[in-house]
């Protein structure tokens, strides 16, 4: 396990220097106050493998909320408190939120449910943690100061790249921690060790006992910032998918489709065109059975968490059930445009990606173009004397076509095209 003045320099060298001071500022204030607080989580990990994270996560033994209030007269700035769970959220004058929280011991009434809490010591906070990668902490108190807490054996388990739960219910008692292991195993290319995946396995189907928001909010990370298809052989290894989902594809089906979208997905993400985070429910759309029933759109409907996903999920049913591609031949840039001007370009990369449109990508590649810089705008055309009315808005659709098309022509010809039509 690394020095304590190890640590301290890593803190230094690798913290945006705004963060660094204050969590010395931090472990000045505890130390007078004789309190103990500590940076743990997802930062002390980050931190040890050398990966950026700006999620301060404190605990205190002791008070959270009172230390945040101590802080907030010290340095200014705002506290928002949740009394029933004794953590609190500070918000820094410089802008930069921290959460302080209690030490605790949670337990849980039931398997799944949400935790209740307890004050206790860092040891048992950490102990009722996730992995033990996650379990480790980081002492803030002045002459502590970088002093790493790792009573299970973290920091041995990052340099083995291994996952592992502290305890057999882990898994239990938390269903969506089995989605995290699949998270972490992706994004660091580590892998659960035997026990904890066997757990996992086994633990499975306590999942059907989670809300269909709390698996989405796991979902959305899984399938938008990691490998979707890792995800989902890791999803199958670990015969998840029947506590998931009761409308499914065949696995190799959905294999294909996520390939498809993942690769269009990356072909306009690596062309800078901004993309939804709701796309997170077009991969879990793939999972369903073609051609998609009502019960298949209600499920996925029901994992859906912001007016954005439902959105697009709707959207996506219009475009499926309106099925224009087969029927007509779209041509020019034109053609695609004349019919999906007015749609999301997420619907749309879902609609293409599964239709195997290659043309409609770069349709939307152009589309995005335009959208960064059209030619004519409105006042254009009144400058050349036409009359604003109902038509502007085809005529201005007419002007996209053109430039699309031909994005050569000239602005004062494109409006000279229309004016003579
Ligand atoms: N945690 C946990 N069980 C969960 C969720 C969180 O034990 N189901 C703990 C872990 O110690 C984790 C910390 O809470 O490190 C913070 O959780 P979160 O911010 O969700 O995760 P990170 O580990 O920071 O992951 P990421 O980097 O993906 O945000």
């Amino acid at each position: 396990v690394p020095y304590k003045k190890t640590i301290a320099t890593l803190l230094k060298r690798q913290l945006n220097p705004h963060i660094y001071e204050l969590l010395t500022d931090i472990g000045r204030e505890a130390e007078q106050r004789n309190m103990h607080v500590y940076l743990i989580g997802g930062m002390v990990r980050d931190l040890l493998l050398g990966r950026a994270n700006e999620d301060i996560d404190i605990v205190v033994e002791g008070d959270g909320i009172l230390f945040a209030e101590y802080l907030q007269r010290q340095y200014g700035g705002h506290v928002r408190s949740h009394e029933a769970f004794r953590t609190a959220t500070w918000k820094h004058p410089c802008g930069l939120k921290l959460d302080l929280t209690s030490a605790r011991t949670e337990y849980y009434d039931f398997p799944a449910a949400l935790p209740k809490v307890e004050m206790s010591t860092i040891k048992e906070d950490l102990f009722r943690r996730d992995f033990t990668i996650n379990a480790m902490g980081i002492c803030l108190h002045q002459s502590e100061f970088g002093e790493l807490i790792d009573y299970f054996h973290g920091y041995q388990d990052l340099l083995n790249k291994q996952l592992k739960v502290l305890y057999n219910l882990s898994f239990v008692e938390d269903p969506t921690r089995i989605l995290r292991a699949l998270r972490f195993e992706s994004r660091f290319g580590f892998t659960m060790d035997r026990q904890t995946e066997s757990l996992a396995k086994e633990s499975a189907n306590n999942l059907l006992a989670v809300s269909k928001p709390r698996i989405a909010n796991e979902l959305i990370r899984l399938f938008l910032e990691e490998n979707p298809l890792f995800a989902i052989d890791r999803i199958d290894d670990l015969g998840i998918l029947p506590f998931l989902l009761k409308n499914r594809d065949s696995f190799e089906s959905m294999k294909q489709k996520i390939t498809r979208l993942a690769r269009a997905t990356a072909t306009l993400t690596e062309n800078s065109v901004p993309l939804s985070r709701s796309l997170w429910t077009a991969y879990l759309f793939c999972l369903t059975p073609v051609p998609a029933t009502e019960a298949c759109w209600q499920e996925v409907h029901n994992f859906c968490i912001s007016k954005e996903d439902h959105k697009l999920l709707n959207d996506l049913q219009a475009l499926i059930e309106g099925a224009s591609l087969d029927k007509q031949p779209l041509t020019a840039l034109s053609d695609w445009h004349h019919l999906f001007a007015s749609m999301q370009t997420e619907p749309l990369l879902t609609y293409f990606s599964l239709v195997a449109a290659e043309q409609g990508i770069d349709y939307l590649l152009a589309r995005d173009h335009l959208n960064n810089g059209r030619k004519v705008a409105g006042a254009d055309l009144i400058r050349a004397g036409l009359k604003p009315g109902p038509d502007f808005k085809q005529l201005l659709l007419e002007a996209e076509k053109l430039q699309l098309d031909k994005p050569d022509l000239s602005p004062e010809t494109i409006v000279k095209l229309l004016a003579d039509q």
